[in-house]
């Protein structure tokens, strides 16, 4: 005799919800219970994908400003490079200057960190020291203090100590209070225009910065070698003096970038306004016969954060040849010096 089914709710509900869970055998109407423990599953997993986003986000959010106001303003970069000059004077080859720029001692930079750069420099024992501008944030109050932390440095190059002004150094519309702390306190020859010949055919120049000062290179370079009978390096804090220039060939090392200070993927770096279509925010880059050599400095203005931009402190050793500046440790100071191997064994080869 066949059993009749119930057809009421009652019984279609027991059918759902009973019969599956006994592990009766396979039938169509098993596939509910599976289908309510699968999209029980899912919604966990979705769940459990929700709240590792969140802790992802949440570490990103606290832990990024965290590391840019804490930890990457003291990871100081000492960033090793070769430039080559083809005046350069035989015994000025192998020379090596160190670069120190921005140090912006005021509030939003931590006396700690210059301490720190200013002792990652003088433990490289150049032959020369160079100080590219931007020493406090604007108070000129701060002047002395920045003197006295740069105290380390003075005699302890062969060549000596010398800087120029940046932007920020003439609170006083002269630069003279700066140029004079700086003098006084840490025996800085401060170069406003002017040019010293530091070694037989090596001449360096310093020029007032394009901004706040009156820069003048015709008068700055008085007296600098002609192309091919010595070299030339220039101290201008802002990188557009280049174009001032850029017809000899030269060295400039300047600042004035912080190389963005904040730089985030997918976004242009913030430089200051008169930096905007500038083609360098920091590194080398060849402006007609000149090099130009970008530092990012050391301090911060406006945010204390450094993002994607360590403090730096630059070595920059002179070679007397032709070939385009390297950083030690690039591909592309693999690939010139491959080049450089080949080019010498064919020269052998000929003649
Ligand atoms: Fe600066």
């Amino acid at each position: 005799m066949i059993k009749q089914r119930p057809n009421t709710a009652a019984g279609t509900r027991a059918e759902s919800e009973g019969e599956g869970a006994t592990g009766a055998p396979a039938t169509p109407h098993d596939a509910s219970p599976r289908k309510a423990a699968a999209r029980s599953e899912k919604r966990r997993h979705t769940r459990r994908r929700f709240l590792k986003g969140m802790g992802a986000l949440t570490l990103v959010a606290v832990g990024v400003p965290a590391h840019a106001r804490y930890v990457e303003p003291n990871l100081i970069d000492v960033s090793e490079h070769t430039v080559y000059l083809p005046g350069l004077p035989q015994n000025s080859d192998g020379l090596r200057i160190v670069q120190l720029t921005d140090l912006h001692r005021g509030p939003v930079t931590p006396d700690d960190t210059i301490r720190q750069a200013v002792a990652a420099a003088a433990e490289l024992k150049p032959d020369l020291f160079v100080l590219t501008g931007d020493y406090v944030k604007y108070d000129l109050a701060d002047a002395t203090p920045l003197a006295d932390l740069l105290r380390p440095l003075a005699g302890k190059a062969r060549l000596g100590l010398f800087g120029c002004l940046g932007n920020h150094d003439y609170a006083d519309w002269t630069g003279n209070t700066m140029a004079r702390a700086l003098s006084d306190r840490a025996g800085v020859t401060m170069l406003r225009n002017e040019s010293r010949l530091i070694e037989p055919g090596l001449f360096l120049a310093g020029i007032e910065d394009e901004v706040r000062g009156r820069p003048d290179i015709a008068k700055a370079l008085t007296g600098a070698p002609a192309d091919q009978e010595g070299a030339t390096v220039v101290l201008a804090h802002n990188p557009r003096s280049v174009f001032s220039c850029d017809t000899r060939p030269l060295l400039m090392l300047s600042g004035h970038t912080h190389g963005g200070q904040i730089r985030i993927p997918g976004l242009a770096p913030r430089v200051p306004p008169d930096m905007k279509g500038f083609p360098l925010v920091d590194g080398w880059g060849r402006f007609d016969k000149a090099w130009l050599f970008v530092n990012r400095g050391v301090g911060m203005t406006g945010f204390p954060y450094r993002l994607g931009c360590r403090p730096e402190v630059s070595v920059i050793t002179l070679r007397r040849g032709d070939g385009p500046p390297v950083r030690h440790g690039d591909l592309a100071e693999k690939a010139f010096r491959k080049a450089q191997k080949i080019a010498s064994d064919a020269r052998r080869l000929i003649g």
